[in-house]
């Protein structure tokens, strides 16, 4: 089967209006990629190498992310919506190429597994001359009905044009196809739209193709594999259904997850071996967590990596561009953004680190923030290795602080330190002996007079403001 060509066609032309919202229905996302990336991811794997999306008028947006995500995506314009078979017809100068198999995929329906359309490969490799995937819903209606003699499919009745007879039958079309691309453009081109609906159905390929003395064959499939989204309740569905095919696959490769179900990971997240999550962490996209890693409990992580045995969390964010060297330790309340953190380094607490170097080995106290925007412009920080920033200390960008220098508590730091040096910048300490002990003599002595003039001191409290 690897000799025969692919061409899979993305069907993305529909408007999406039960999502009220301003978002092209298809660039929604689930597990934080759009709908329409996981349908191309899923035909690439599945061995389409050449890809037609098919988008509506003025889809920009659609189209974009088509050749941001599918570079050698062909992009067709089906200019007004006449049904499933003319949306196909729509990429008719890509079916002319005449690949071996078409797979004809719907945008809106994600969760589909390159297993199963490799599935519908095997079909056509096996000399059908259409394949669909069949699936038996909780709840059939809506869904054009299968319509089988033993093994054979017959015809693909839509609910609106079926008798009732057909309208019972619980075996339904999951909506997407193979055709063998030898007879694609002949079968397509004799759909009418003399149905129901007035459209151009792509399921009347089947009784057109046995037609044609071919054979039509249903692939069984799950509900899930098939799932379409038309509203945020099924985004929200097909998200649970994503989130927990990711926390399987992660613990099969030898994760721990001690509370799966409040991970949430996104479909590009790499998590080494023995790599631990702790509950209620979130992975953004674009996260890589190396072998033995801790991420504690609470932790936002996006655009991450975190190094080998490295420990993260409770309560850490790292944003963006986060890049954490082998056991290095981000603790609570620790920001960590477009910076990397040499090995063995350690932020425990209560920090912000952004467009800045950590060197290896380095102590980031509690308090410490690099003072990275002026308003106009982002500036870098760079810690030396081995350097040492004491509590509550701004490094104000651009700045340098050199390998093995310590910065005293509290410091506003605005100039380069150089290398095994002390940096304090803060007021200096006065103390005054003895102050405070006069203090309380002089209080002491206002009050004895208060009482003399007839005023209980605890009547003089209750009745005095705060302020004093
Ligand atoms: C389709 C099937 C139905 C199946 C169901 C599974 C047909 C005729 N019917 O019905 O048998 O049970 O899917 O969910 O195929 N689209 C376009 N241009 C068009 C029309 C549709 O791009 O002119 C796209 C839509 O955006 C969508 C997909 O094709 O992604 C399916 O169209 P839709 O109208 O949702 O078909 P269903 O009525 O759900
Ligand atoms: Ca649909």
């Amino acid at each position: 089967m690897a000799s025969r060509t692919c061409l899979a066609i993305v069907l993305a032309a529909g408007e999406g209006t039960r999502m009220r919202s301003s978002l092209p229905k298809v660039l929604h996302a689930i597990g934080g990629r759009t709908l329409l990336a996981h349908v191309l991811d899923a035909a690439t794997r599945a061995g389409g190498a050449d890809i037609a999306v098919v988008v509506g008028p003025d889809a920009t947006a659609v189209a974009n992310e088509a050749r941001s995500r599918a570079p050698q995506a062909n992009i067709f314009e089906q200019s007004e919506r006449l049904g499933t078979a003319h949306a196909v017809l729509s990429a008719r100068a890509a079916l002319a190429q005449g690949a071996d198999d078409i797979l004809v995929m719907f945008a809106d329906t994600p969760l589909i597994r390159s297993e199963t359309l490799a599935s519908l490969r095997a079909a056509l490799a096996g000399g059908a001359g259409v394949a669909v995937l069949g699936f038996t819903p909780a709840d059939p209606n809506g869904y054009g009905r299968l319509v089988m003699h033993g093994d054979e499919l017959v015809a693909i009745v839509e609910e609106k044009d079926a008798s009732d007879d057909e309208r019972k039958i619980t075996f339904c079309n999951g909506g997407l196809m193979a055709l063998s691309g030898r007879h694609a453009l002949a079968m397509l081109e004799r759909i009418g739209n003399a149905n129901a609906k007035g459209e151009f159905y792509l399921t009347d390929a089947v009784a057109i193709a046995r037609d044609m003395g071919l054979t039509a064959k249903a692939i069984e499939t799950s509900e899930d594999d098939v799932r379409g989204i038309n509203t945020k309740a099924q985004l929200a569905e097909a998200e649970a259904v994503l989130q927990k095919r990711l926390r399987d696959a992660a613990m099969e490769a030898g994760v721990t997850l001690v509370a799966p179900e409040t991970v949430f990971l996104s479909a590009d997240t790499r998590l080494g071996k023995d790599v631990t999550i702790e509950p209620n962490v979130v992975f953004g996209p674009g996260v890589t967590v190396d072998d033995g890693a801790v991420i504690r409990s609470f932790s936002h992580l996006e655009g991450a990596h975190v190094g080998k045995g490295a420990r993260v969390g409770p309560y850490a964010r790292l944003r963006p561009g986060a890049d954490l060297g082998t056991d290095v330790h981000i603790g609570n309340f620790v920001e960590v953004k477009a910076a990397t953190i040499e090995d063995g380094a350690k932020a425990n607490h209560l920090a912000y680190i952004g467009d800045a170097r950590v060197g290896a080995g380095a102590n980031i106290g509690a308090g410490t923030i690099t003072c990275n925007y002026d308003g106009v412009a982002k500036h870098r920080t760079d810690i030396g290795a081995g350097a040492f920033i004491g509590s509550n200390s701004l490094l104000v960008a651009p700045v340098k602080i050199g390998d093995g220098s310590y910065i005293g508590s509290g410091s506003v730091i605005t100039q380069d330190v150089p290398p095994e040096s002390l940096a304090i910048a803060r007021g200096e300490q006065m103390v005054k002996e003895g102050w405070a002990k006069r203090l309380r003599q002089v209080r002491s002595l206002g009050k004895s007079l208060g009482k003399g003039l007839g005023k209980g001191p605890g009547k003089d409290a209750a009745s005095k403001p705060k302020s004093s």
